[in-house]
């Protein structure tokens, strides 16, 4: 039998004086305080300037995809925007924006060889602009889940071969175009997550014939990568400037019972199927992980030519995860497991996770009438476990935290604006994942280089619509004034004091 909780590693949360955490210890030179948004979450003008549609457009208006029936048409409109935006992060001290382009305000009919929207790359490269001449350095994301409608209605998205080509046009007509004055590049963002749910096939297969949801996922897979290693096989072909990689997602789980071979074994699994799929081939071999291998039958998941292995393989050039939530896991009672995303067969077991703690967004369920009740729960209790853990299975010199967050619900549902201007829950996550940061820099000598608070202003979190606020200033969604929390100010205190 189980324990029935798990263990807890880092029980104290840190009391929110963000000068006073480690003030004996600074942050390495050059660490980057970034921020993060993406385009659909805060663009919104979603038809303006001759943008395209995007599955994105399309998904929130169909019955019951989004939960509280809002879209992305106006959101925080940082579309038009964005100085402002800037501005006030500026004004924090922030030194980076991670920010995504949309492929649809480029190729508003995403394929190869159809027309070019020339105000859509203009608009890019003025916000670029004017970031780098408010001294924060524009991070590009190349694909944040916005496909343009017409790849999903062509051929299915990343479910076809198809879309190779068709982003690796869009790629390198980014690189181009914005060559030395971007520093660094991300492909793709958190792949296994889109592959496995917000490529929203439900709603893309009414759209796309050949569209199999159980083998969707694994198509996705392997046509990602091959798009993310073309992709940066022309960026260094193409001489472009900086540094380049894909935003991971998930979690190397933490045992539930430690000392037993079981559970050490059944987080191995979960971290072959999950951070794996896509680091294996990427940081490791250029394969997939002999587990997933020997799990999944190649009519699921294709294998890759020697050829394709060799140009994934080190195409990238640091690791980069979106570090927001801690597992624990346990080996199943029978004792087969193979953690497999259950999604794609159901006859394929899944690797027990008992607990999946996260900044409130999910489980163990936030109570909206006690917002405190979760807090202790949430990711820094694990992150230098975390972050060890990917150092050793996938090493690299340099390490960004490329999204980190907190959200709360309930604040949707509040009235009193300053219950949601003083978000002490959110910053208390904040200064205690920084104070495990600094801990990991300089206890564990892990090369964390930056961490991207997510996010920059509240915004459409994708299916919980408007109401899940993840910012770190309010958004009035009918004035569209933006407002600092609480958190924007102690982060900026933090980082004053430590950079
Ligand atoms: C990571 C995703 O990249 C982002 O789009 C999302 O809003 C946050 N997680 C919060 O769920």
């Amino acid at each position: 039998t189980l324990p029935s909780s798990p263990p807890l590693l880092y029980p104290t949360w840190y009391a929110p004086e963000p000068s006073k955490i480690f003030n004996n210890l600074s942050l390495p030179k050059g660490f980057k305080f970034g921020v993060a948004t993406a385009a659909y979450q805060v663009e919104g003008a979603a038809k303006s300037e001759g943008k395209g549609p995007t599955v994105w457009d399309w998904g929130p208006r169909q019955p019951g995809v989004v939960a509280d029936g809002t879209n992305g048409d106006i959101v925080d409109l940082q579309y038009f925007l964005y100085k402002e935006d800037t501005a006030r992060v500026a004004a924090l001290g922030v030194t980076d924006h991670s920010f995504s382009i949309s492929w649809a305000r480029i190729f508003p009919f995403g394929v190869k060889g159809s027309p070019l929207n020339q105000e859509g790359l203009d608009h890019y490269s003025d916000l670029i602009d004017y970031s780098n001449s408010l001294g924060v350095n524009p991070v590009v994301t190349l694909f944040h889940w916005d496909l343009p409608l017409a790849n999903a209605a062509y051929y299915g998205g990343f479910t076809s071969p198809k879309i190779v080509d068709d982003y690796i046009n869009y790629a390198t007509t980014v690189f181009k175009a914005f060559n030395g004055r971007v520093k660094t590049w991300y492909t793709f963002n958190e792949p296994h997550v889109y592959c496995g749910q917000a490529a929203g096939y439900p709603f893309n297969s009414q759209l796309a014939s050949g569209v199999n949801a159980s083998t969707a996922m694994y198509q996705c897979a392997y046509n990602l990568l091959k798009a993310h290693a073309g992709a940066v096989k022309a960026f260094r072909a193409m001489n472009i400037s900086g540094e380049i990689a894909y935003k991971n997602d998930g979690q190397v789980g933490t045992p539930w019972r430690a000392n037993t071979t079981e559970d050490a074994e059944a987080v191995e699994r979960s971290a072959a199927f999950g951070i794996g799929l896509f680091s294996n081939p990427v940081y490791v071999n250029g394969d997939w992980h002999e587990l997933v291998k020997q799990t999944i039958p190649a009519s699921y998941l294709p294998r890759f030519t020697e050829e394709e292995m060799r140009d994934i393989k080190g195409s990238a050039d640091f690791f980069a995860i979106d570090a927001y939530t801690s597992q624990f896991i346990a080996a199943p009672s029978n004792g087969i497991s193979a953690c497999v995303a259950n999604m794609s067969d159901p006859n394929w077991p899944a690797c027990n996770v008992l607990y999946e703690y996260d900044s409130n967004f999910g489980w163990p369920a936030g109570n909206a009438a006690d917002p405190g009740s979760t807090w202790l729960t949430a990711t820094p209790l694990t992150l230098r476990y975390a972050l060890k853990q990917i150092q050793q299975r996938w090493p690299t010199k340099k390490i960004y935290i490329s999204e980190y967050g907190f959200s709360e619900p309930f604040e949707g549902q509040r009235t009193d604006l300053f219950r949601i201007l003083d978000d002490t829950d959110r910053t208390n996550y904040f200064m205690t994942y920084l104070g495990e940061a600094m801990l990991a820099i300089h206890e564990d000598g892990i090369p964390l280089a930056g961490a991207f608070s997510w996010a920059m202003v509240d915004n459409a979190e994708w299916n919980s619509g408007l109401s899940t606020r993840f910012g770190i200033q309010y958004v009035n969604y009918t004035t569209l004034e933006r407002t600092y929390k609480r958190s924007a100010m102690a982060l900026s205190e933090f980082f004053k004091s430590h950079l």
